[in-house]
């Protein structure tokens, strides 16, 4: 009788757990390598240690309270260091999301990726994805064989964010240390420390806290579902250069790209992306070889415009807000559509 009694209870905990199982937001995870898949020979050693190491169902087996509020499932599409991270790569990422997201038992997805490009990711999906459900970018500062590893509960609470119907709608999101970031204006700040992104001035979208996710602000730029830029049949994105200006910054980094076959420069200028004269003659002839110049600034917090006159006569374009890395990636993408500088000034001026 009692183990009659026993089964029947084992019965109904099955079929209670399955149907929790199914009623449970699906959420993909897609590994990409990175320091949240890192391993170090000693419990202390934080850095130069083999990021990308552990695959994706280590770190799934890691963090089993996930299962409490997502059915997860995890695929492993690299494992790389971040800084290895190609166009080629981002394209397999882009369109891996919008084919995953396209199925409607797909709640939404989360990227376990380097820090140290996270945020060029994180903003080419914002510009690529095609969808409304949440997209997730997550990574650590630690690897995971340190004490005190910050991936496990970054992992947790980008997986809660994935599956939390708030997130919908909201672009491409990037949590790390319970701060919940955009794609757009988050980036990196700080080499070593888990409190590294930031979305600067512009700030944060919302926090994690005590298990709850709270948002308290949206983008204004479009994004993901109302993005111009269609991937799908792109396989090679234009290539375009970053030039980081500096005190004596001469022409020749500039021919050098053009010699390289750039179709696009970002001149990462100094102040308000200010180019020197040198630098500026070298871009100006950039452009008459038909290469698109966009100016933004290596100064991390503020709009680039249009400023000087001349500059704008000749056709040098400006960023807005956004870094040199993410320009870089406007660009490619504005570069895929045409090459007309209005339009592509039009693009920097909307996203
Ligand atoms: C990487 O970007 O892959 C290495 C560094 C990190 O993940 O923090």
């Amino acid at each position: 009788m009692r183990l009659f009694i026993k089964t029947l209870l084992g019965a109904a905990l099955s079929a209670s757990l399955a149907v929790s199982a199914q009623t449970l937001p699906q959420i993909k995870i897609l590994a990409t390598g990175g320091t949240i898949a890192g391993t170090a020979a000693s419990a202390t050693q934080t850095t130069g240690y083999k990021a990308g190491d552990l695959g994706i169902q280590v770190l799934i087996e890691a963090v089993p309270q996930m299962k409490e509020f997502a059915d997860v499932s995890g695929e492993q599409i690299f494992k790389i260091s971040s800084n290895n991270m190609t166009d080629e790569g981002l394209l397999k990422l882009a369109k891996r999301c919008n084919e995953l997201l396209k199925d409607p038992k797909v709640s939404g997805i989360v990227i376990t990726h380097g820090t140290d490009t996270l945020e060029e990711t994180a903003y080419f999906l914002n510009l690529t994805v095609k969808s409304k459900k949440p997209v997730v970018l997550v990574g650590a500062m630690r690897p995971a064989t340190a004490i005190s590893a910050d991936g496990p509960m970054n992992l947790l609470n980008a997986v809660r964010v994935a599956a939390d119907p708030q997130s919908v709608g909201k672009g491409v999101l990037i949590t790390m240390n319970d701060v919940i970031n955009n794609a757009r204006d988050v980036t990196k700040t700080n080499t070593t420390n888990v409190a590294t992104f930031r979305g600067g001035e512009l700030g944060a979208l919302g926090y994690i806290a005590g298990g709850k996710n709270y948002f308290y602000k949206e983008s204004t730029r479009p994004h993901t579902y109302k993005s111009d830029f269609d991937i799908e049949k792109i396989n090679k994105l234009p290539r375009v250069d970053i030039i980081y200006s500096h005190v004596n910054a001469d022409r020749v980094l500039v021919d050098a790209a053009v010699a390289a076959g750039a179709k696009g420069i970002v001149a990462a200028g100094t102040g308000n992306g200010s180019i020197s004269e040198r630098e500026e003659a070298g871009l100006v002839d950039a452009m008459k070889k038909g290469v698109t110049v966009v100016r933004s600034a290596r100064v991390q917090n503020g709009p680039t415009t249009a400023s000087v006159a001349r500059w704008q006569e000749e056709g040098i374009l400006f960023s807005q807000a956004l870094n040199p890395q993410k320009a870089r990636m406007l660009l490619q993408l504005a570069l895929t559509k045409t090459q007309d500088p209005k339009k592509i000034q039009e693009y920097f001026d909307k996203y």
